[in-house]
């Protein structure tokens, strides 16, 4: 038998997608499968399975990254695809979700026309991407690449207390394949872009050139607590005001500084937290994001200084811890130059652009030539579950995927 031309079977996408979305659902349509707790540990099953029904032959290492290989004609490094399945607590069905199932659905189409590529093909999906349980994010990507040590990894301990190591051990996935690995010998990530560029200007394709810079830093700031009616205001080490002070202060700063820097605080905690009392110690996140690095570093020698001065102004001590840092991350031009190429070939409106959130291919292209391929989020929402992109567009990305992948592997 002559084998046929490859084709993405779009219902079967469709419904992987939403058998995934299932697990860990929440209101609204969305999913929450912070990374190693159960619900995570059940999607990872599913996947799973569908790579074994596949015929991929599946490994999982020491940080829990899964990859499921189909055989090539010949042996030697995988062109690999994927993502994650981790999401945030309030993730939508789409972000990292939708780049393993794609990789899965290409995997399908090639089993379907009876073709076997050149080199062997690998869907991958990391350990941690999202970062919101445990940080960094990207975490399995980095210990996968070499960029973070294992022991490092296993040691961190998560917003909830518990260990990387001993949640990983728990839910089964503390695999025995080494870390960090072979390099592949290529990396394509298809994700959904969770900005609005794509859909506001009604273009099919991203062709993402690099992500951004990404800065995470932990502050912990320790006042005096005392009582709410007879402390004087002048007599306070208010550390809830300081924390107050520094989530208006980042806002002012972005917009000051221009151009694509954002900032953030998404996560605040006060001691003890009650409607009387002087809190005696906050702890909050700044995310602080730039294309450039060195406007990057200006936004982090800013936010020092203020703390430098808060600690002044109220007498309370600041501590800071990072998170997570990485500088901006180019994509190989001749990786970007092929995606566009096939995107238009398919008769598929492209963009070039940067990346705004973080994502394993930005740890992949440390090792090996990587780009990735973006689709339209509708009105640009993402880690909400009203995320969303439109079916035409979610067939669309995997047919550019499945074009790119057949070439690089040799179909
Ligand atoms: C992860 O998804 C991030 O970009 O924060
Ligand atoms: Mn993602
Ligand atoms: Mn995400
Ligand atoms: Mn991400």
């Amino acid at each position: 038998m002559t084998p046929s031309v490859p084709q993405i079977n779009p219902d079967r996408l469709h419904q992987r997608i939403a058998d995934l979305a299932a697990v860990g659902a929440i209101d609204g349509g969305g999913c929450a499968r912070l990374a190693l707790t159960d619900a995570d540990r059940a999607g990872r099953d599913l996947v799973c399975g569908s790579m074994r029904e596949l015929g991929l032959a599946v490994s999982v290492d020491a940080i829990g990254n899964v990859v499921g290989v189909r055989a090539g004609r010949s042996d030697g490094p995988p062109v690999m695809t994927g993502s994650h399945i981790d999401t945030v607590r309030t993730g939508g069905r789409y972000d990292g979700n939708y780049g393993v199932l794609a990789g899965l659905e290409v995997v399908a189409a090639l089993n379907d026309a009876g073709l076997t590529t050149e080199h062997p093909l690998a869907v991958a999906f990391f350990t941690n991407e999202e970062g919101a349980r445990f940080a960094p994010d990207m975490m399995g990507s980095l210990v996968y690449t070499g960029a973070l040590p294992l022991a490092e990894a296993l040691a961190v301990q998560g917003i909830d207390g518990a260990t990387v190591g001993d949640e990983l051990a728990r839910i089964g996935y503390a695999g025995p394949a080494p870390v960090p690995a072979a390099a592949p010998r290529a990396f394509v990530e298809l994700h959904v872009e969770q900005g609005p560029v794509l859909d506001r200007e009604g273009i099919d394709i991203g062709v993402v050139e690099s992500v951004q810079g990404i800065s995470w830093t932990e502050i912990d700031i320790r006042g005096t607590s005392n009582h709410a009616g007879t402390t004087p205001m002048s007599m306070r080490r208010d550390a809830g005001w300081a924390a107050g002070e520094i989530i208006a202060f980042v806002r002012e700063l972005a917009t000051e500084l221009g151009g694509d820097q954002v900032a953030t605080v998404g996560r605040i905690e006060f001691f003890p937290n009650l409607v009387n009392v002087v809190p005696n110690r906050a702890v909050l996140t700044v995310d602080l994001r730039n294309t450039d690095e060195a406007l990057l570093q200006r936004a982090e020698a800013r936010l020092a200084a203020h703390l430098a001065a808060l600690r002044d102004a109220e007498k309370v001590e600041i501590s800071t811890r990072k998170l997570a840092r990485f500088a901006p991350v180019p994509f190989a031009p001749e990786m970007t130059d092929r995606i566009e190429g096939h995107a238009r070939a398919l008769g598929l409106t492209t963009r070039r652009m940067p990346s705004g959130a973080g994502h394993d291919a930005q740890m992949l292209a440390a090792v090996c030539p990587t780009a990735m391929i973006f689709v339209p989020s509708v009105d640009g929402i993402s880690h909400n579950v009203r995320e969303y992109t439109e079916p035409k567009h979610i067939e669309a990305g995997a047919q550019v995927l499945l074009a790119v992948l057949s070439e690089l592997a040799g179909a």
